[in-house]
């Protein structure tokens, strides 16, 4: 492994080997193997969990981290990500982890680069997250073994969303049966899944529900929000109506409140697993940069 651009780029076994030394971190089995490293965090889209769990993963890792302000670097004077990097590289650094609003941006750049620096996909457009892909496969493997013939039901905006994607990407190579459930604006027919027709139908019998967020800032046009919370949002009623009382409530966060679920599920026992999701994200990312930057 030389980059982290996207899932399909892996085999079965390199995201296995991942989640392995993420299991091995968690536990206190692994040390770094990239201590002394030098890694920049290119973040042109905003961000919460990514940029802070990578922090958190480089710095536990003895990574020196430099946070690159996109604002008062000269990308804001027109300089291009390619020169960028290619710079970045000259003063020493080994690896980018990047978070961009332009899809398929860091296959782009990767093949324009002179150099040996490792790409780190934080999130490219509606195109892909792999890192996020594997920190929910992560915690769906802790809750549930293997995901084989198990039904994971994915809502929400499928469209925008890189998230799904991933997931996509990554459940169909481990014989995940993925449904998805949008509304006609939030469709995506381009994906090998099953496509439902409800909510109700969605949520039945699944092992893993895993909401989407509005992607706001990619719409084009206005939706009818009530409708959506009407026919897509998750309620305590819905739940108890539809699902298995062990279904796995997930979202890649961050929530729209009492959109894509109640508030009373985000704060109540269900709700809990979404917060797993971050804190797994850390060791997941604790393997992806020691795999890339160290001596494996
Ligand atoms: N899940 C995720 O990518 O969240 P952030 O946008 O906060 O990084």
């Amino acid at each position: 492994m030389k980059n982290l651009i996207d899932i399909k780029s892996l085999s079965k076994e390199q995201i296995l080997e991942i989640l392995e030394l993420a299991e091995k971190f968690e536990n206190g089995t692994a040390v770094s193997s990239c201590q002394g490293s030098h890694v920049a965090l290119i973040f042109c889209e905003n961000s919460t969990r990514t940029s802070i769990s990578f922090e958190m993963a480089a710095n536990k890792l003895g990574i020196h981290v430099y946070n690159f302000d996109t604002n008062k670097s000269s990308l804001s004077k027109g300089e291009s990500l390619k020169d960028t990097i290619e710079n970045l590289y000259e003063i020493g650094i080994q690896g980018v982890v990047i978070r961009h609003s332009e899809s398929g941006i860091l296959d782009k750049t990767k093949k324009e680069v002179n150099c040996q620096i490792a790409f780190i996909n934080a999130g490219d457009g509606n195109n892909a997250h792999p890192t996020q892909a594997l920190l929910d496969f992560y915690t769906m493997r802790k809750h549930l073994g293997s995901v084989e013939g198990k039904k994971i039901a994915i809502i929400g905006d499928i469209r925008h969303s890189r998230v799904a994607h991933s997931n996509v990407d990554l459940l169909n190579k481990f014989g995940a049966k993925i449904y998805f459930c949008a509304p006609k604006y939030f469709e995506d027919a381009t994906q090998e899944v099953i496509f439902t027709k409800s909510l109700e139908e969605a949520l039945k019998d699944a092992d893993v529900a895993m909401f989407l967020r509005i992607q706001n800032e990619r719409l084009e046009d206005r939706i009818p929000l009530f409708d959506y919370i009407h026919d897509y949002g998750l309620t305590t009623k819905k739940l108890q109506q539809f699902a298995k009382k062990d279904v796995l409530i997930m979202h890649p966060g961050p929530v729209n409140r009492d959109v894509e679920m109640s508030s009373e599920i985000l704060d109540g026992e269900y709700g809990k697993v979404i917060l797993e999701q971050a804190h797994n994200g850390v060791f997941v990312r604790m393997a992806v940069l020691d795999l890339l930057l160290g001596k494996q």
